[in-house]
């Protein structure tokens, strides 16, 4: 999905008159007025008056980013999102956007790019790769930022300010999968290519348009609903305790035959590591010298850069695992989920269930940590999660 520029729907009537560069600038600077969630790259492809009725439900059930509603039974705290769309506009939009689409007025700039919340995809947490991240994983990326990229730490932050812009961020993502959802639902009936195809069959436009939006109406209530319930659902699964990726023992040992066990297995035929991350682990594999097929692409295109790219569709480089600096966090811990999970909207598949055990994983920690020539300076550490389910 590509990434939508911050004009609000409803100004984009006067962007048609004035100049839209003028516009946008004044747009980062007041950023709260009339503030509307902006449409997809795929809503844009509908029809216009089912995009309307779309992002009409999407309004009525989730308000707009600067006055937001949180729709019944959705596990956001009610009393703090207020607070936190505050300390989010303040601290984070000019990177994020004000809607969460990863499209801030600085954004263009960044590699990686920030991240764009709506389909509810976040890299660094402690479930498992299909899952939503915990609050607490929010959290700690919001206290320790990502190291060596643009995302900076916020390790200053109140309890407050904390807890009220992680549930701010919540409510964004839910907000935003929302619409992908409705959009996803009506998109292969009623895009406007399928317009277009009924009408070079001989039916009237008008007529094509009508049953659209009759249909659209008829089953609209229901679609929000079971979308809300899955969402719901979704996030709040994500804090029960056997969603959260623990593993039983510690790190048993970074011998010398422990860290040859794990170079072993990294480029073995089972495991392969090296195919991304290359012979010495400094990100260089084969895989990132070849042109990879654009998924699900109907044309069957391939991606102009060479190199594997991730569900954002930016290029996406294996980690240089010598350089020492881990963004998901340094600790041996923190190493272990990333190997066992995997990393969510990226290449980096999980090895952990049943195809690598623990003691493998273990075996794998100790070789990427004998990586580095230099030990770092700072390390980047991130707490364990909490005991117990933590869903509202
Ligand atoms: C200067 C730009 C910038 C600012 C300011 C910024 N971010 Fe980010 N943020 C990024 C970038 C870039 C990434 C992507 C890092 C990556 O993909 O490794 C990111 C990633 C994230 C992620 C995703 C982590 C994951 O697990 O996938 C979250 C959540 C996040 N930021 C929240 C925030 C919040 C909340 C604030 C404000 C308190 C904020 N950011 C401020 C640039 C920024
Ligand atoms: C199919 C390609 C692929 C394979 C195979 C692969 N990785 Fe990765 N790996 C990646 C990509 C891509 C990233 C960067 C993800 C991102 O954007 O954050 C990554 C990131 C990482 C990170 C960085 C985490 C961080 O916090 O920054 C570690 C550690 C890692 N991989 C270890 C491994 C190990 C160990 C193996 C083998 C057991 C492995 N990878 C196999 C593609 C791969």
């Amino acid at each position: 999905m590509s990434l939508t520029p911050q004009v609000p729907l409803a100004a984009l009537f006067v962007a048609a008159l004035i100049n839209l560069t003028l516009l946008r600038a004044e747009d980062a600077s007041k950023p709260s007025e009339a503030l509307t969630f902006p449409l997809s790259q795929r809503a844009k492809e509908l029809i216009p008056e089912v995009q309307q009725k779309v992002m009409k439900k999407v309004e009525e059930q989730f308000g707009t980013p600067s006055h937001p509603i949180v729709p019944e039974g959705i596990p956001v705290e009610k009393t703090v999102v207020l607070k936190g769309q505050t300390v989010y506009s303040l601290h984070c939009a000019r990177c994020h956007g004000e809607a969460g689409t990863g499209a801030g007025p600085e954004a263009k700039a960044l590699q990686p790019q920030p991240r764009d919340f709506r389909r509810g995809v976040f890299k660094w947490k402690s479930t498992s790769i299909a899952q939503r991240p915990l609050r607490h994983d929010l959290r700690e990326t919001i206290r320790l930022g990502v190291p060596d990229t643009a995302m900076p730490g916020f390790p200053k932050f109140s309890e407050a300010d904390a807890k009220s812009v992680v549930e701010y961020v919540r409510w964004l993502s839910m907000a935003g999968e929302f619409q992908v959802r409705l959009v996803d639902e009506f998109y292969s009936d009623f895009s406007i290519a399928m317009l277009k195809n009924e009408i070079r069959e001989g039916k009237k436009e008008k007529e094509v348009i009508a049953n659209a939006i009759k249909v659209i109406v008829e089953i609209l209530p229901e679609v929000s609903t079971d979308s809300l319930k899955r969402i719901s659902d979704d996030w709040k699964s994500a804090e029960l305790e056997t969603s959260i990726l623990r593993p039983k023992s510690a790190l048993a040992s970074t011998s010398d035959a422990a860290v040859q066990r794990g170079r072993e297995l990294f480029t073995s035929l089972k495991v392969r590591c090296n195919l991304c991350h290359g012979e010495t682990g400094k990100g260089d594999g084969i895989v990132t010298r070849d042109f990879w097929p654009i998924p699900g692409d109907s044309l069957n295109r391939k991606y102009a850069e060479p190199g594997l790219h991730n569900v954002w569709g930016q290029v996406n480089q294996p980690w240089d695992l010598a350089k020492g600096k881990m963004r998901g966090g340094d600790s041996p811990e923190d190493l272990f989920r990333r190997i066992a999970a995997g990393i969510s909207g990226t290449q980096m598949p999980g090895f952990g269930g049943s195809f690598l055990t623990e003691a493998e994983i273990w075996d794998v920690v100790s070789y990427v940590q004998s990586l580095p020539s230099e030990k770092p300076k700072t390390k980047s550490i991130r707490q364990p999660p909490p005991q117990g389910a933590t869903a509202k």
